[in-house]
């Protein structure tokens, strides 16, 4: 492969992502259309969409095409930006900003931005399995798929890291029990996007294997560096409040153990993730740069 530019493997990837969830969002009319523009409002405001492109990297890591798997890529984004509206509620982090405009709650109200973030969850299980854009896909693997993508998201992966996030505030924590939120909360669904492609992509037993602990790494560099952005990032590049977490009194690895030490703990998570796709060839180059990109990210 001649060198790999990743911003415009991005911007390609965010396109195909963002006219697929274009097409198959339902769109607003009667009686419950304020829920639906809801959830279109906070979905289709520009998030930078590294769960569905992690599912796509996945895939084309294992030597797939991928644009059969694309309802399970907007899938994943469905339950992430979920994620995103219930936790900027007053009664989570009480946030006003997110991808660069008004939190769903300030503009629909309380009622509408929960009933918008438990649409987009079960639209995502609608997605993932709808007859008739998965034709393709062989009911066995689909069936596997949609058991990860319910475990990452429920009380097993995100329900569980959000729920020791908000529990946890203001309380001295060790490190075993911050790792554990951090790749519960976020790491859970990063993993399970890239394991989901592998898996549909049809890749085998030992791609599996080390593609999971690949998305395991990068699961928790995610937060980590989502962490030191909330001390040194800049509101306007990030579309969201920085020193939320400050407020919050939530435990960080920065809160832990100091800005010096949470870049070092990035890094090396970085290497270790990088480590797990020595076995593959060029086609592993996207989940490359993905990786460089998520701990030397601006936003
Ligand atoms: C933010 O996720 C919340 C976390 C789980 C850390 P992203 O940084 O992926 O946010 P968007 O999707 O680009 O807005
Ligand atoms: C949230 O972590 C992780 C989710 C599951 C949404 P944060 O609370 O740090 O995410 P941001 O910083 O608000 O995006
Ligand atoms: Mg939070
Ligand atoms: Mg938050
Ligand atoms: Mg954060």
């Amino acid at each position: 492969m001649k060198t790999f530019d990743l911003s415009t493997y991005l911007k390609k990837q965010q396109d195909l992502i963002n006219s697929a969830l274009d097409k198959w969002l339902p769109k607003p009319h009667g009686p419950s259309g304020p829920v639906v523009e809801a959830m279109r409002y906070s979905l289709m405001s520009g998030g930078k969409r590294v769960r569905p492109i992690l599912l796509l990297a996945g895939a084309q890591a294992v030597g797939s095409d991928q644009k059969a798997l694309l309802p399970g890529a907007c899938a994943l984004e469905c339950i992430h930006t979920y994620s995103l509206i219930h936790d900027d509620l007053p009664a989570m982090d009480d946030d006003d900003l997110r991808r660069g405009r008004p939190t769903c709650h300030k503009v629909y109200g309380e009622a509408v931005a929960i009933l918008a973030g438990d649409g987009l969850l079960t639209y995502a299980f609608e997605l993932i399995c709808k007859p008739e854009l998965t034709q393709n896909i062989s009911p066995r693997l689909l069936g596997e798929a949609i058991f990860l993508l319910a475990r990452a998201a429920g009380v097993s992966g995100m329900v569980g890291g959000q729920t020791a996030d908000i529990l946890m505030e203001g309380r001295p924590v060790d490190a075993e029990t911050l790792s554990f939120i951090h790749s519960h909360k976020t790491g859970a669904l990063i993993q399970t996007s890239v394991e989901i492609g592998a898996l549909l992509g049809r890749g085998n037993d030992e791609e599996l294997y080390h593609l999971k602990r690949y998305g395991d790494f990068l699961g928790l560099a995610f937060q980590i560096k989502d962490d030191l952005l909330d001390v040194e990032g800049d509101r306007e590049i990030l579309g969201k409040p920085v020193g939320s977490d400050d407020r919050n009194l939530k435990a960080t690895y920065p809160a832990l153990f100091g800005l010096k030490e949470t870049r070092r703990r990035a890094q090396e998570l970085l290497k270790q993730a990088l480590s797990e796709l020595e076995l593959f060839d060029d086609s592993a180059e996207p989940l490359r740069a993905i990786a460089r990109y998520v701990v030397e990210r601006d936003r």
